[in-house]
């Protein structure tokens, strides 16, 4: 993976995560040391993770090398979410998770980050998981209408005292195999290239 891709996507995180703090003359340069965190957090987990890791860029076919969103999609069990799992009925060991999902400002509502959940459902069906997993903000009004919109359901909210603690509270969303890559996951695949950045392929290449 070459060092500017890598760049590009830790700018994108870091626009779409930054939060401004409370002394504003501080930001630029808080903002400067997150985007370098977004930077290593994911040099880290490309070199350290052997596989059960995909790094999912969306490009324009027009500019193909310019990346517009990212997301990123693991393989986890973790018990907390096995057990909201467990409480629906559902007996799984593992699950395919979400995160980092960011699509560039100038490249928003056109079907970028629609692309990257069709790409990351399809990994995880190699993966033969069942489910694919995320948690979202439950204020982030686009991101919640973005999963709702590709069939992902509230798995679970924080409970309120996260909020009365200052915390931003999250909702743990799911979607079933039984349901990946129909919609607009597919339709939209077509008008963005995506590419796949997996660290065990690269090492297998090499
Ligand atoms: C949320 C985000 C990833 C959406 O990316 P995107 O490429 O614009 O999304 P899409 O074009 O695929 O949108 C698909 C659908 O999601 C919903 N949606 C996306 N952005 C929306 C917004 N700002 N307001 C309302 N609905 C929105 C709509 O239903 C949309 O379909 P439509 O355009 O036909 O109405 C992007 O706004 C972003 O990067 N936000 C900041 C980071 C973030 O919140 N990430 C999610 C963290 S879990």
């Amino acid at each position: 993976m070459r060092e500017e891709e890598l760049a590009a996507v830790a700018k994108i995180q870091a626009e779409a995560f930054f939060e401004a703090s409370p002394i504003a003359p501080l930001d630029p340069l808080l903002y400067y040391i997150f985007q370098g965190g977004c930077l290593s957090a994911l040099q880290e987990k490309l070199k350290y993770t052997k596989d059960g890791f995909c790094c999912l860029v969306a490009t324009s076919t027009s500019e193909p090398d310019r990346v517009r969103g990212v997301v990123e999609i693991s393989l986890q069990g973790e018990k907390e979410e096995l057990k909201v799992l467990r409480e629906k009925g559902f007996e799984e060991e593992s699950y395919a998770y979400l995160a980092c999902m960011a699509v560039a400002r100038d490249a928003r509502r056109s079907g970028a980050a629609t692309a990257l959940l069709g790409a990351a459902e399809r990994m995880a069906g190699k993966w033969q998981q069942n489910f694919v997993l995320l948690h979202t903000f439950a204020d982030n009004f686009p991101g919640l209408r973005l999963y709702h919109a590709n069939g992902y359901a509230d798995m679970m909210r924080d409970p309120d005292w996260r909020s009365l603690l200052g915390f931003r509270k999250r909702v743990l969303m799911a979607k079933s195999a039984s349901v990946f890559s129909v919609g607009n996951a597919v339709q939209s695949i077509s008008t963005n290239i995506l590419k796949v950045w997996n660290p065990q392929a690269e090492q297998d290449a090499a």
